[in-house]
This record gives C-alpha cells, sequence and structure tokens, in this order.
C-alpha cells in the first residue's frame, strides 16, 4: 500500500461539485480581487473566532507582517516568538527591524513555553508571539498575564490552527490580533494563497485594511507606507465552500490521531499530548522517536513517506546567524528538531491507510539500530 503524505487532489474529488459552481459564478461575476466573497469570507472567519473584525490578505506570513507594521514593532524593538515553527513568525519580526527574541518550547506540546518567555521579557520587549503548533493553542493565559502585566501585545499565530478552540473558546481572539494562513496545506485551504488577520480593535483594523493596499483609505491617496496583500476573490469564494466542511474535517483529524495513537501503544515512542485547556485540531500528527531517520527511511521503503516539520530550529539557521545563537541555547527546541516524525493525517485518510501505517510503525526494529 501507499499512503501520500498529503492529498489535495482527493480533497478537491469530494468537493468538485460545489467548487466549480463557486468558481465559475466568480469568474463570471468580473469582480477579481477584495470584493463580495472576501468581505463575506472575513465576516464569517471573524464571527468564528469570536473576533470584531477580518482583513483578508495575500499569505499568512503577510498577516503576521502587518499585523507587527500596524502595532508599530520597529527597530529597537524585541518580540519573542518559538524557535520551533515555520519561519514565518520569526521572518515579519526581522523584516520590521526588530529583534527577534527565541524562547524555547514545551518538551511534549511543542509550544512556546511560558516560563522562559518570562525570563527573557526586558523592558524593550514589545510583542509576544506564539504559534498554535500542529494544530493546538499554546498557553494562552500565561501569555495574556505576562502581557497585561508590562504592556506587551500578544500576537497569535493560528496559520496551522483554524479551528482550534483554548478554554472553550476559537484561537484568534485571546490576543490583539490573530494570524491565520490559507496555504493549500492548512485544515482551511485555498487553492492558492491566502491570509487573514482578525481583531476586535477596530483602530488596528482599519490599518490594517489600510497597510493591505498602499496605506490608502481613498483611491490614490496615501496615508501609510503600504503593501500589496490583497485577498482574491476565486480564493475567498473556494475558501467559502471549504469553510462548510472545517469542523467536520476537524473532528476526522481527530479520529485519524485518536486511532494513531491507540494503534502504536506500547511501543518506544511519545505520542502526542493534548493539554487540558485546548481542543486540538491536528494540522499535524507527530511522534518522538529516538530513531527517527532510521524510521522515516523504513516508512519511506514501503509506501509511507513523511516531512520533517522542523529538522533545524530557528535560532541555528543561516538567516539568523547574526542573533548570536548556539547549538545549545535552547535545548528542547533542539532535541525535539532531531525525534520529531510526523505521520500522515488529513481528513480523506481511511482507516485502512492508518492502520497500515501503524502497521509498519510496529514492524520497525526498535532498539536495533543504536
Ligand atoms: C506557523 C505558521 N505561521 C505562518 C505561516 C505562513 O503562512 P503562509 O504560507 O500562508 O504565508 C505558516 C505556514 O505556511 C505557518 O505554519
Amino acid at each position: 500500500m501507499n499512503v501520500p503524505f498529503l492529498n489535495l487532489a482527493a480533497q478537491f474529488e469530494s468537493l468538485k461539485a460545489e467548487l466549480l459552481p463557486a468558481v465559475e459564478r466568480t469568474l463570471a461575476s468580473g469582480h477579481y480581487v477584495l470584493g463580495p466573497n472576501v468581505a463575506a469570507l472575513e465576516q464569517e472567519i471573524a464571527a468564528r473566532v469570536g473576533a470584531g473584525f477580518g482583513i483578508g490578505v495575500n499569505s499568512g506570513s503577510d498577516a503576521l507582517t502587518l499585523t507587527l507594521r500596524a502595532l508599530d514593532i520597529g527597530p529597537g524593538d524585541e518580540v519573542i516568538t518559538t524557535p520551533f515553527t515555520y519561519i514565518a513568525p520569526a521572518e515579519s519580526i526581522s523584516q520590521m527591524g526588530a529583534r527577534i527574541v527565541f524562547a524555547d518550547i514545551h518538551p511534549r506540546t511543542f509550544n512556546l513555553d511560558p516560563a522562559d518567555v518570562s525570563r527573557k521579557i526586558t523592558a524593550r520587549t514589545r510583542a509576544i508571539l506564539p504559534v498554535h503548533l500542529f494544530g493546538q493553542a499554546a498557553q494562552l493565559d500565561d501569555f495574556l498575564a505576562l502581557g497585561q502585566a508590562r504592556g506587551i501585545e500578544v500576537v497569535e499565530d493560528c496559520a496551522q490552527a483554524i479551528g482550534a478552540d483554548y478554554r472553550g473558546r476559537p484561537v484568534g481572539a485571546f490576543g490583539a490580533a490573530g494570524c491565520f494562513s490559507f496555504y493549500p496545506t492548512k485544515n482551511l485551504g485555498a487553492d492558492g494563497d491566502g491570509g487573514m488577520i482578525v481583531t476586535s480593535d477596530e483602530a488596528l483594523a482599519r490599518k490594517l485594511r489600510m497597510l493591505r493596499v498602499h496605506g490608502i483609505e481613498r483611491r490614490y491617496y496615501h496615508d501609510l507606507h503600504g503593501y500589496n496583500s490583497r485577498l482574491d476573490e476565486l480564493q475567498a469564494a473556494i475558501l467559502r465552500v471549504k469553510l462548510r466542511r472545517l469542523d467536520a474535517w476537524n473532528v476526522r483529524r481527530a479520529e485519524i490521531a485518536a486511532r494513531y495513537t491507540a494503534a502504536l501503544e506500547g511501543l518506544p515512542v511519545e505520542t502526542p499530548t493534548t493539554c487540558e485547556l485546548n481542543r486540538h485540531v491536528f494540522h499535524v500528527y507527530a511522534i518522538l522517536t529516538e530513531q527517527r531517520d532510521e524510521l522515516l527511511q523504513f516508512m519511506a521503503q514501503r509506501g509511507v513517506p513523511s516531512i520533517v516539520y522542523y529538522p533545524l530550529p530557528l535560532h541555528l539557521q543561516k538567516v539568523f546567524a547574526d542573533l548570536g545563537y548556539r547549538q545549545g541555547d535552547l535545548p528542547v527546541a533542539e532535541s525535539v528538531s532531531e525525534r520529531i516524525l510526523p505521520l500522515p493525517i488529513y481528513p480523506e485518510l481511511t482507516d485502512e491507510q492508518v492502520d497500515y501505517v501503524a502497521g509498519v510503525i510496529r514492524q520497525f526494529p526498535f532498539g536495533d539500530h543504536e
């Protein structure tokens, strides 16, 4: 059996009958950028999250960049974030000319560790940027408390966690703003790039709307240094169709996760931990094993390829060498990077495929590969 790591073509097949008419209607409308579908999607996502406003932008990366810009973060400021994630949040900080300060992660959830964040706060800290990694909320209460005590903003990176809850409330509306990605592989993915910021701060929303279109509120009158980061109508129309499936898809992801966890019981691997306060939406299901590279190869040879997220923590990436971090500075992130192994997870995956993947792992001769 072959189990693809991702299968977006299967998602298209399951939605074809709804997607094609939506695409056709949009093409026929003659309205292609920032039109009625974008406005409707902004309302739908903001309402789901429980925020006052949604601002559709070009990507999750832009959602972060525009948010930090709107918060006036710049040279001399520090922003604390996680080294164990996709590069976008860290990059958005350096793009502002601000200093990235990495704090270590929790060894079981892989999310930013509040105790280490607290140690890294200085008089220059302007924001904390936790990522709700792999579909599970970071410890928001702690970050909000740290922030409130010192006037530090909390910006949530929700790129991997649309539909996830923290204390029974959806992620995205806890801090100053929540940033979402609609990259095709995300739990709610467009058929191209896309992103959204949600906030309940009206002044911030207004500024973000200006920033996404070259700083204008009135056409050809530019009040701010802005960007071109508009969401297009085709992506918004497609996302509105897929949004109707999001809850069912997230339920299926959780079922798959539970099936893997049951099937892997007793093996010398760590399966994901879900915190009590969280509803996890399993954007990624990753195990930890001391024999990651051997198991990865063993699985690939049996038709189960994987992609390692993330093989090198951000503080050790060449691009951030000037920050001066060294191996050993963030030991938990470094250790997790060496042991993590994501398994295929997407709603279209069948129980037979899940059982096959788990069966392959069970066949692996753990301990024989020292
Ligand atoms: C945690 C995280 N933040 C931000 C992004 C950036 O989103 P985009 O690819 O839409 O720019 C991604 C993924 O792509 C991500 O995983």
